[in-house]
Parts: C-alpha cells; structure tokens; sequence
C-alpha cells in the first residue's frame, strides 16, 4: 500500500470549538495582534508549538499510574535512567522540569563573562540562558542555510570551518563548550548529518572542547539521516540516535518535543565534576537529583515516550506528514524554507510578502491573517522575535505531534492557499506597546 496512514487510532477526543469571522477580529483587536495573548480556547487550530503538545499514547498514560512518587530514589528515576543510558550513554542522567532549565544549569556551570559559546543556531532561551552568564552565543550555521529555496539535505548544519577560525582566532579556552542543536529549530528545523556532527566533535575534541548536543528533535533528526544522508539507508533510527549521541559529551533536552510529554527536561554528562556540581545546582532550584522538578509520573511518561519515538512507523508518519503541508503549499506558489524539514513548516513571509518591509512584520501580518482568516494560530519568527538578529522573515507553523489528522492539515493547506490568494491586500503592522524583554510574548501592535 502507498497511501502512509496516521499509525494510531483514537480513543480520547478533546472538541474544537469553531468561531466566526468577526468574533476571531474582535479577539484579535482585545488581544493586540498578539496571537500568544489569545486564549486557546478561541483557536480552532494551534500550530504555535509542537513543544508539550503532544498526544500521549495509552502505554504512556499506563505508566504514569506505575509512576513512584518517592521523594528519592524513586522506581520511576530508574525507569528513565536506564532508557536514557540505552539511548545516549551518558553516565549522569540529570532530570529537569524542562529544556531551559538544563540549560540554565549547564551554562551557569561552564560559562563565564567573555566565554563564547557557538552552536549552529541557538534557540531563543539557550541563547538567553549562554547571555544571562555573562558569555556570548554565536551562530555559525552553514552557508546553504542563508538561501531558504535552496534544496540541500542537511541545512541545519554548522560551518565547521568557521567553527575553526573561531577557535582560532579567540583561543580554546575562551570557548566552555561546542553546541549542536538538532534539528536546528530556528533555522527553520533543518537536520544535522551525522557527517557535520562527527566533524563538529573531531574539531571541538582536538582543541580540548566539550561537545554538547540540544537534542531536543533527536529522533526527527535521526530519521532523517536515515532517509538523506549516504550510507545510512540499513540504519535504524535507534542506532543513528546512539552513534550521534555517542559523539557528543552530553547533551540538554526538552522532553516536550520528542518524548512526547507534557513536561520535562533532561540534562546529561560524561563528566564526573560537571556532574556534581549540576546536581548541587539542582537542588537549588529544581529539586532531589532523582525527579529534578517533575514527578514519578512525568518520569515515566518521559521514559515510554523516548522508546515510541524511535518507532520507524511513527518517523515515517511524522516526517511524512510534515512534508505533506510543505509541499502542498510550496508546490502551489507559497515560498516555504526548503525541503520540509522535522516538526514544522516555515513560511518565508518576507518572500511571501515583499510589499511589506521588514520593520512592518510580515510574519506577524501573515499569522494575523491565518487566525483571522480560518482560526489557525502559527507564530511568527523573524524581526518580531529577534529584532535586529533576524536572518528571514518567516511563519512557523509547527506541528503537535499525533495531534492532528490529514484533514485538519487540508483546512490548513486551504486556508493557507487562499490567504496567499489575496496576498497582496495584506498590511503591516507596528509596535505599539513593548516590554523591555522577550516583548514577541508581550507586545501589542497596531495595523497599518
Ligand atoms: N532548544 C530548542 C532547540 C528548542 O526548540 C526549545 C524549545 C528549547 C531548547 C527549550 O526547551 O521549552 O523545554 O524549555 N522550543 C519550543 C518551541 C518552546 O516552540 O520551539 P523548553
């Protein structure tokens, strides 16, 4: 059969709630263009994040009653530990309540002022977390990223070269650590080949450098070595994980993303002495070395999550289906960032859009018009985001995992075709209220 189903069924319904034209304007007005200042329950479709969106499966909401919630020491600790040892070989498995707060950690750790840290792209909070040290986070991703047409395999890779006249150029013991985050979400969720991370690690190695990873789409990732690069056809994508996994010293992870919980994060060393004084962090602020803010039942969720993701019927249906909207859209004249890459489909709105100058948000007009045309809400990454460090101007539409069926994504498709059918009758839009931090959660703007 050719025809790739969803390899699930449903046995738990949430409604969606359907809203007018009007109603969806006068949400709009109230909410300040600001589509995270919206309620969820006036969106029909919400494509604002696959992060803690994703549908848990029978077997992860069985395990959640096993889950121990032993203060230390707990069964669930276990569980998780010995999955994650399978999965990446670390030695410390170091639960989090999130991605972030590994970060936080890891970075308060390693990093001091006038540290550098590069990584092929940061994300938001892991550059925010490497700032708040005192440190600088500096991107060096390939140069096949800048162009969003371009149709290379593996755009989310570092320029190793760069990450060598960098070394260079500051001195080794300037840099704490080398990142890599896969896929590379900000840069418009792009694999890494396993080629760019055995070569990122060999440089960051023979200088003496850690080398981390933010595996936070691991298994995406993983698939998709699996499916572009030479070599790894007879893979599966369990053993791709493991060998990428194996180059690296540690890594952090957001659990929200492919493990499939509501919740959770991980932090993971090879290092005894990092170890010990995460732990110590840990308890600061997190909590006991054996739940790191989550309880026995997220532990657990986390641990079947991690296994189900690894399935080659889900990675197929996952990767599948992402490229199902990207090429339904792009094949019709909508510019996305090309191929489709792991868990969402970037729009280039400022191609989409180029009546609209870039201090006039055309992503932020496009996602307006999408929730306001059809109730769908995506999120803007580009000049709203980033200010002046935006490379492009693009709409996000990122993609809960077993959420949503091909249906919706059809409505997506439609809704999106006929947006762009009218184009050109979109307007910017202007800043009109601004906090002094992370104002793209905040601000409020005012059409033009
Ligand atoms: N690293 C990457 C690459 C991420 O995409 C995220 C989160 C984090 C770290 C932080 O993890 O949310 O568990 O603290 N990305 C979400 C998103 C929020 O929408 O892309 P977290």
């Amino acid at each position: 059969m050719k025809t790739i189903i969803e390899p699930f069924r449903i046995k738990s319904v949430e409604p969606l709630r359907r809203t007018t034209i009007e109603e969806r304007q006068a949400l709009l007005e109230k909410a300040g263009y600001n589509l995270f200042l919206l309620d969820a329950a006036d969106i029909l479709i919400d494509l604002l994040t696959d992060s803690g969106t994703s549908a848990m499966s029978t077997e992860q909401w069985a395990a959640m009653m096993r889950g121990d919630e032993s203060y230390a020491g707990s069964a669930s600790y276990f569980r998780l530990k010995r999955v994650v040892e399978d999965l990446t070989g670390f030695r410390h498995v170091i639960p989090t309540h999130q991605g972030r707060a590994a970060e936080r950690i890891l970075f308060t750790v390693m990093c001091r002022p006038g540290h550098i840290v590069p990584n092929n792209t940061h994300f938001d909070t892991t550059r925010a977390n490497v700032e708040f040290t005192g440190a600088r986070a500096e991107d060096l991703v390939c140069a096949a990223a800048s162009d969003t047409q371009s149709r290379a395999p593996f755009k989310g890779d570092m320029d190793v070269a760069a990450l060598e006249r960098l070394i260079e150029t500051e001195g080794h013991d300037k840099i704490p650590l080398v990142m890599i985050t896969v896929t590379n979400n900000s840069g418009g969720g792009q694999p890494v080949s396993m080629a760019n991370i055995e070569a990122a690690s060999a440089v960051a190695h023979r200088h003496g450098i850690p080398f981390y990873l933010d595996a936070c789409r691991f298994a995406e990732n993983a698939y998709l070595i699996q499916q572009r690069e030479p070599g790894y056809a007879g893979c599966s994508p369990k053993q791709i994980a493991q060998k990428m996994f194996s180059l690296a010293d540690g890594c952090t992870f957001s659990a929200k993303k492919d493990a499939f919980a509501n919740i959770g994060g991980l932090l993971c060393t090879n290092d005894d002495r990092l170890a010990a004084q995460e732990t110590n962090l840990l308890i600061l602020t997190e909590g006991f070395p054996t739940y790191g803010g989550l309880a026995g039942r997220d532990l657990d969720a986390i641990a079947v999550g991690l296994e189900e993701v690894l399935h080659p019927d889900y990675l197929e249906y996952r990767i599948v289906s992402t490229a199902y909207l990207g090429r339904h859209i792009a094949d019709r004249g909508v510019p996305i960032v090309e191929p489709p890459g792991g868990h969402a489909i970037y729009i280039d709105a400022g191609r989409m859009l180029p009546h609209i100058p870039r201090h006039e948000f055309p992503a932020q007009s496009l996602a307006v018009e999408l929730y306001r045309h059809a109730g769908i809400r995506s999120v803007e990454i580009g000049s709203v985001m980033f200010g002046e460090h935006a490379r492009n101007e693009l709409l996000r539409l990122a993609i809960p995992r077993r959420v949503y069926t091909q249906s919706h994504i059809d409505y997506v498709v439609e809704a999106i075709l006929e947006v762009n059918a009218r184009k050109d009758s979109l307007r910017g839009y202007a800043i009109v209220e601004e906090p002094p931090f992370l104002r793209h959660f905040s601000c409020r703007f005012r059409p033009l």
